[in-house]
C-alpha cells in the first residue's frame, strides 16, 4: 500500500485523474471500478475537463460502479445511476451502453450473481476507484464482527451510513435500508486501487486502514492485503497518520 497526502482536495482530484488519464491512454478500453458519493465529485470535474480538452477519451471504456439502493429506480435522484449520470457519464464521451450500475430493483440475488458474472467477463476490473465511509466500509461493506463478504451481495446499511447517506433524501426515513454492492473479493480482484479520502471526518477510519489489523470491522483494513493500492489523502484525512 502507498499513500499519498496532499494539500488539498484539488490536488487529490487532479492525482487521481492524472492516474485515470495514463492507464486509459495504455488501455482505451480499460474497466473502470467507479464509485459514487462526495469525495470522487472533484475527480469526475477534473475527468470532465480532461475530456474536453482532448487529454483522456473515454469512447471505449467500459465501468462498473460498486454500489446501489435496492428499491430505487435508476431516474430517482438519489439513485447511484442517477448520480453517475449527472457527475460524469452525461458529460464524457463514453458509451452509456458500456456503464454499468448493479440493479437494485427485482430479484436482487440474482442481480448480485450476475453482476459479478458480468465484470468477469469483461476481464475484470483493471482500475478501481474507491471512497470510504466513517467507519471504514468500501462500497457498501459494511462492518460485520464475522466475516469479510466476497461476493457482490445485498447489505443491510447501518445507521451510520443511513445518517451519513440522508443528506441525498428529503428525509432520514426515506434512504433505502438496503444497497446491493459489490463484494471485498469483487474489490480485492481489481487489478490496481486508488483510494481516496478528503476532510477531518476520514481522518480516524484511515488512520485504522493504514496503520491498524486487518479485520472486517474495518473493511478497507483489507486493502493492505492488495499489491497495487493507493491512498491518495488532503491533509486532513491523513492527519492522524
Ligand atoms: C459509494 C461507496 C461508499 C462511499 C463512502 C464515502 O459508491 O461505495 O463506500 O465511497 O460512503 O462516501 P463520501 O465520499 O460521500 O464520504
Amino acid at each position: 500500500m502507498q499513500v499519498y497526502v496532499y494539500r488539498n482536495e484539488e490536488q487529490v482530484a487532479q492525482a487521481a485523474a492524472m492516474i485515470f488519464a495514463s492507464q486509459i491512454s495504455a488501455k482505451p478500453n480499460l474497466v473502470l471500478g467507479l464509485a459514487t458519493g462526495t469525495t470522487p465529485i472533484p475527480t469526475y470535474q477534473r475527468l470532465i475537463a480532461m475530456n474536453r480538452e482532448g487529454l483522456i477519451d473515454f469512447s471505449q471504456v467500459r465501468s462498473y460502479n460498486l454500489d446501489e439502493y435496492v428499491g430505487l429506480e435508476p431516474n430517482h435522484p438519489a439513485s447511484y445511476r442517477y448520480f453517475m449520470n449527472a457527475q460524469l457519464f452525461d458529460h464524457v464521451n463514453i458509451d452509456k451502453a458500456n456503464t454499468h450500475v448493479p440493479s437494485g430493483l427485482g430479484d436482487v440475488e440474482k442481480n448480485a450473481e450476475a453482476y459479478d458474472a458480468a465484470i468477469e467477463e469483461a476481464g475484470g476490473i483493471d482500475l478501481q476507484l474507491l471512497g470510504i465511509g466513517h467507519n471504514g466500509h468500501i462500497g457498501f461493506n459494511e462492518p460485520n464482527p464475522r466475516a469479510f463478504i466476497y461476493k457482490t451481495n445485498v447489505v443491510t446499511l447501518t445507521p451510520s451510513t443511513i445518517q451519513a447517506n440522508a443528506r441525498l433524501f428529503e428525509k432520514e426515513e426515506d434512504v433505502p435500508r438496503q444497497a446491493i454492492s459489490l463484494g471485498i473479493g469483487g474489490i480485492m480482484n481489481a487489478r490496481r486501487i486508488i483510494l481516496l479520502a478528503t476532510g477531518r471526518g476520514k481522518a480516524q477510519a484511515v488512520r485504522d486502514a493504514v496503520q491498524g489489523d486487518i479485520t472486517p470491522l474495518l473493511p478497507a483494513s483489507i486493502l493492505k492485503a492488495h499489491r497495487n493500492v493507493q491512498f491518495l489523502l488532503d491533509a486532513e484525512a491523513a492527519s492522524l497518520l
